[in-house]
Formats: structure tokens, C-alpha cells, sequence
């Protein structure tokens, strides 16, 4: 038996399905389930510590502080760092005694699809977004929220180990030879849900805790994820900084959109919110976050008018 994949090639995952559970399964299953009006989008991607959390986060904090009703739910039953997270913000609110727009929290223990599609049409049912964020693994929860969701969204730090999940690259020349192990099941389940007759799954692939100074590693990282994005067939958002404002606020349940509501709090200038803001932008999520129009919203306006 062949145990050794040479450099070059790559193992197909049509026969890797997981615990049965092959895409198209996965995919008709979804498709004979009635669904609700909310937009899902799941942040995803195979491998831990590329900040899915930390995103999910902020982007379901910054869907409530725009007036949405969010649902969101952490399919992480071993860390738990988006549930945390958001008790945490409620008991901050509590203890402030300030009113924090705070998304509907689900954490999700039992981990079938049956039963991620029943809490959604329980708990989701009047919510306009549910954001899930999924741990980062290959399973059939994972698969079964990709195969539901409206938008996926992938977080990678900037390295050529994490571009090696989207695309398998020649360590030297770096020549793309093919996907890598978590884009080939994006692929596929793309595949079973034109083959359901279902929309195309829209697939954002956005750097996080990219460095502001611009290093070669950045700009060879930058051109590789351009060509995966046009192979693949994903867009590419403008990504997110490392800041200390996204780590260290998160532990008391909080993002930096919410400093202008506790006055007592000192208030760090962050180029956080813009980023945010741009990550909505990148959704193509109209939004007013704490009153304050997108550059996007405004263009709109300024079209309008
Ligand atoms: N943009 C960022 N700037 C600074 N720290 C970050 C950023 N994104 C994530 N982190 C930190 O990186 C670690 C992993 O992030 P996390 O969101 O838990 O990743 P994942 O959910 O993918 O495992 C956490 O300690 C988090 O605070
Ligand atoms: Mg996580």
C-alpha cells in the first residue's frame, strides 16, 4: 500500500468521507429540511488558533450593534471561546450597568447534524443572522454547517502552513499543485449542492492577524492567496490586524465598537472598528454600526442622491 502521497499530488477526499457522512449525504440531508429566513454564516476552517473565534465574535457583536437579531452559536464543545465570550458580555453589561446589543447564545453539546439543524429552527427561528463558529476539525458538524451556510468564512493567519489547508504548494517553487485539504471539501460540498439544485455557497477567505508593516513573507503569502482565490473560486476579504484591541477585550465580552458606550473605560485609538467594518463590507452586509455609516453605505447613499 502506497502511505507516502509525493510531493506534487494529492490524496482526492472522495473516499475520506467521515463517519459516512459524504458531502452529498451531508448535502441532502439540508435540502429536505425546510429552513428559516436567517442568514447563515459559518466561520470555518481545519485548523485551530487561526482566530475563527475571535471573528466570530466580533462579527456577531457587530450584526447586534447594528439592530440585527443574531443567533450565535459555538460548535466548539471542548474550548466553548465564543460562548465564554459572550457571557462574559452579559456579565459585564450587568456589572456596568450598560445596555450592550448582545447576540443570542447557543452552545451546541451534542454534536449530530440532526440536532444543529433542530436548535437552528428552535432558537434561530426569528433571528435575521446566526453566525457558527466551528472548531477546527474535520467532522460531521463542521460539514453539515459549511453545507447549510449562506456565507462561509475562513480565517488564515498569513503562512504557508495555513495556505497549505486552501491549496497544496511546492515547498521550493512554490507552484500550486492542488487544494489542499480544507478547500477540497469546500469543493465537494459546493458540488453536492449544485447537484441539490441549492445556491452556490459563497466562500470569503480572509487573513487575520496580518502585521501593518508590509514583510516579503506578507506580499508572497498575498500573491499565493490571489491564485488560490482564483482557482478556487473564493473572494478575499481586507483581513484583520493583530491588535491587542481583539484579544484583550474579548475576555471581559467585549469589542472595541462597544467603548463609546462605557464612558469610564479609557478608550485606546484601535484601527479595529474600520476593520470590522470592512469585514460587513467584505459580507456585503449593509450595516450602521453604532450609528456610524460603512464607507460602503455611504457610497450607496452618495449614488442615491
Ligand atoms: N487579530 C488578532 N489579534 C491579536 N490576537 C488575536 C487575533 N485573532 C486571534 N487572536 C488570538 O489568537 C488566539 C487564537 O484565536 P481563536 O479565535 O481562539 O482561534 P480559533 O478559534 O481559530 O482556534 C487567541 O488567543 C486570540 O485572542
Ligand atoms: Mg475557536
Amino acid at each position: 500500500m502506497n502511505v507516502v502521497t509525493p510531493i506534487g499530488q494529492f490524496a482526492s477526499r472522495r473516499d475520506v468521507a467521515v463517519d459516512g457522512e459524504h458531502p452529498r449525504v451531508v448535502v441532502a440531508d439540508i435540502a429536505s429540511r425546510p429552513r428559516g429566513n436567517a442568514r447563515i454564516i459559518t466561520v470555518a476552517n481545519e485548523k485551530g488558533g487561526v482566530g475563527k473565534s475571535t471573528l466570530a465574535f466580533h462579527l456577531a457583536v457587530a450584526l447586534a450593534d447594528c439592530g440585527h437579531k443574531v443567533l450565535a452559536v459555538d460548535l466548539d464543545r471542548r474550548q466553548q471561546s465564543l460562548s465564554r465570550a459572550l457571557v462574559a458580555r452579559g456579565g459585564t453589561a450587568k456589572r456596568l450597568g450598560v445596555r450592550l446589543p448582545l447576540p443570542r447564545e447557543l452552545l451546541l453539546l451534542q454534536h449530530s447534524g440532526a440536532h444543529l439543524c433542530q436548535e437552528l429552527a428552535r432558537a434561530g427561528w426569528d433571528c435575521d443572522y446566526v453566525v457558527i463558529d466551528a472548531p477546527g476539525q474535520d467532522a460531521p458538524v463542521v460539514r453539515r454547517a459549511i453545507a447549510m451556510a449562506d456565507m462561509l468564512v475562513s480565517p488564515i493567519n498569513p503562512s504557508f502552513v495555513d495556505l497549505g489547508l486552501l491549496g497544496q504548494f511546492h515547498p521550493v517553487t512554490h507552484k500550486l499543485n492542488g487544494p489542499g485539504c480544507f478547500a477540497a471539501l469546500v469543493l465537494e460540498l459546493r458540488e453536492a449542492r449544485a447537484e441539490a439544485g441549492l445556491p452556490q455557497l459563497d466562500w470569503l477567505v480572509m487573513q487575520n492577524r496580518k502585521r501593518r508593516d508590509a514583510s516579503h513573507n506578507q506580499g508572497k503569502v498575498d500573491s499565493a492567496l490571489r491564485r488560490l482565490a482564483q482557482r478556487f473560486d473564493f473572494r478575499v476579504g481586507a483581513g484583520l490586524s493583530e491588535r491587542v484591541a481583539y484579544r484583550d477585550l474579548v475576555l471581559m465580552g467585549l469589542t472595541q465598537l462597544d467603548l463609546h458606550r462605557l464612558p469610564d473605560l479609557p478608550r485606546a485609538r484601535s484601527g479595529a472598528n474600520g476593520e470590522v467594518r470592512q469585514l460587513l463590507d467584505d459580507l456585503d452586509i449593509g450595516h450602521e454600526i453604532g450609528g456610524l455609516l460603512s464607507r460602503a453605505r455611504l457610497e450607496q447613499l452618495r449614488v442615491k442622491t
